[in-house]
């Protein structure tokens, strides 16, 4: 069994950066050219090595589930039609292999929540939190190269990327000592800080690898604003009692839970994109722009 089998993706949130494209669907399900964010996570866990996927839902999020289940008319039609390309992308989306676990989160109160539902699940096993919202191209892809850093340290691992000093206040902003160019043994994290208050300039992006003692830590955390419970607080809590490093990752984060990273996101897709890249290129040309 692979060193970490399990993936928790948090697709509770509200995402009103979106709205009204986010009122009856998540955001995680919005496309980027043309496959929705959270398959695009999927796969980069799949690819890690992970076959327990594991889905932490709200309301409105049948969708979710939905994409990816059987599609039993949708197949049957295709087949009827000789779509054979076309069938064997729609199931290429779950699997044989991978396995898919819904939790319900009953209120969106925050992130650090949202892991927590999934703690019956994981129990004491370490485990992956990806972020759909980030959606990250990377060869090898980002999360595979955190499991195999987590092969040799065997402690949690957060994903980071260096961001100009103006946008440290968008952020959790890591401090510790430099193990080498890619790794960070932390001492601790400062949300947001003002560029002037920031102890690096190394981000915390949506992907972490983290051990089980990190549930017993986000539990205990009081509650921030508006009742929130965070993941940041339970694992700067965390840092306290065990190892945990920073991973400066090889590859591109867009922030796709706002639209400038989704637009940017799909402009650039597009262009890589084998079928669309070219003849995209040369409208992009001629916009002028
Ligand atoms: P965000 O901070 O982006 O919040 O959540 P949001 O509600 O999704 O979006 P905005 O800010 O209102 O536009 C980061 C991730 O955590 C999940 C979200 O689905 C997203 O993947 N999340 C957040 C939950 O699963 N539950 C929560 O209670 C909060």
């Amino acid at each position: 069994m692979a060193l970490i089998n399990k993936a928790i993706f948090p697709v509770a949130g509200l995402g009103t950066r979106f709205l009204p494209a986010t009122k009856a669907q998540p955001k995680e399900m919005l496309p980027v050219v043309d496959k929705p964010l959270i398959q695009y996570a999927v796969e980069e866990a799949y690819a890690a090595g992970i076959r327990q996927m594991i889905f932490v839902n709200g309301r409105n999020k049948r969708a979710i589930p939905d994409h990816f289940d059987t599609a039993f008319e949708l197949e049957t039609e295709l087949e009827n039609a000789n779509k054979r390309e076309l069938l064997s992308l729609v199931r290429s989306i779950k699997p044989d292999d991978m396995e898919c676990i819904y939790i319900r989160q009953p209120k969106a109160m925050g992130l650090g929540h949202a892991v927590l539902c999934a703690q019956c699940v994981v129990v004491n096993e370490p485990f992956a939190v990806l972020l759909a919202d980030d959606l990250m191209v990377g060869k090898p892809p980002v999360l595979k190269q955190m499991v195999d850093q987590f092969a040799e340290w065997q402690a949690s691992i957060l994903a980071v990327q260096e961001v100009p000093a103006e946008h440290t206040k968008r952020y959790g902003i890591v401090a510790g000592s430099a193990i080498s160019d890619r790794l960070m043994d932390l001492t601790h994290m400062v949300e947001k800080p003002a560029p002037e208050d920031a102890p690096s300039r190394l981000a915390v992006a949506g992907r972490y690898i983290l051990t089980p003692g990190v549930f017993r830590e986000i539990a205990t955390q009081p509650r921030g604003v508006g009742g929130e419970i965070q993941l940041t607080d339970g694992i700067a809590a965390l840092m306290r009692r065990e190892k945990v490093f920073a991973y400066r990752y090889e590859g591109k984060r867009y922030d796709c839970g706002s639209k400038e990273g989704f637009l940017q996101a799909n402009v650039e897709l597009a262009l890589d994109h084998p079928e669309l890249g070219a003849s995209f290129r040369e409208y992009l040309k001629a916009l002028e722009v």
